[in-house]
């Protein structure tokens, strides 16, 4: 399935007819920190379902809402859950929320995920603002942005060379310093799951310099850098992978939602901060 901006258009009208609100800023939610949500006030929410083309979560740990309203008075359009290219989707389904939110306004886009940590100081339940990204599976050729271009979103040869925003990483920074803890940096690798990966894997992508992996987030970056938006990332360090061959410690989706879960209120804090100073 190809769409086109009468698709984009006819799922941002939806939203439209739903609320007055025109947020300039989206949220995504990743696993386990659906919670953030809590926060949203004057919230319409809008089961996925609802929403012409839009795909919807299957994992557990995601809800599959776009909840409509303020937090700190910024109004915003939060994804409470996000549909995988690991469930069987296509790049373009994956990625449509992304160009439906440019058609209706959207300017600064924020992705929060869940990911694995290969940068030996990291510990579970740090937080990584994401500087740069691998994106592994789009270099196979499985790229959001392959097909026909619709110059009236983006260009044909979209340049990526600061796909996440510095100011914005800044602002961040100094909202986690107020609240007394430090963000890591680092470089964000996309892998497609589901399965998480081998020791070896780990190792080679420690070579390649990538500090955490993860399923999600570099599409939507390279839909959104294509139309112009603003791009912020953070990711909730849930698993940290050993360096070793004969690693003991195996990952599983539990540790990852459990861990989530843990980091949502220092997340919910930085985030509170960033939309209210944006
Ligand atoms: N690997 C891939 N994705 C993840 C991980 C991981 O270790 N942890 C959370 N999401």
């Amino acid at each position: 399935m190809t769409f086109t901006r009468a698709h984009y258009e006819e799922t941002a009208d939806v939203i439209r007819s739903k609320t007055d609100l025109r947020p300039k800023v989206a949220l995504v939610l990743g696993s386990g920190l659906s919670g953030l949500a809590d926060s949203v006030t004057d919230a319409v929410s809008i089961p996925y379902e609802e929403l012409p083309h839009w795909p919807t979560a299957t994992v557990h740990g995601h809800a599959g809402r776009l909840v409509i309203g303020r937090i700190e008075d910024q109004p915003v359009l939060v994804m409470q859950g996000r549909a995988h290219f690991y469930e069987g989707y296509s790049m373009a389904e994956i990625t449509l929320p992304v160009r439906v939110f440019h058609v209706f306004g959207i300017e600064t886009l924020i992705l929060t995920n869940a990911a694995g940590g290969i940068n030996q100081k990291f510990k579970p339940g740090d937080l990584m603002l994401i500087t740069d990204h691998i994106g592994l599976v789009e270099m196979t050729g499985i790229n959001p942005l392959l097909g026909p271009n619709d110059d009236s979103i983006g260009p044909r040869f979209p340049d990526m060379t600061h796909p996440y925003d510095s100011e914005l990483c800044a602002l961040a920074h100094a909202i986690a310093a107020d609240l007394n803890y430090s963000l890591h940096e680092g470089t964000y690798l996309h892998l497609s799951g589901p399965a998480f990966e081998t020791p070896a894997e780990i190792r080679f992508f420690h070579m390649m310099g990538a500090d955490a992996v993860g399923m999600s987030t570099v599409p939507s970056v390279m839909v959104a850098r294509h139309a112009g938006m603003r791009v912020l990332g953070i990711s909730s360090i849930t698993n940290v992978h050993t360096l070793s061959p004969s690693a003991e410690t195996e990952t599983n989706h539990e540790e990852v939602l459990e861990i989530g879960r843990m980091i949502v209120p220092r997340l919910t804090a930085l985030l509170r901060g960033i939309l209210r100073q944006i």
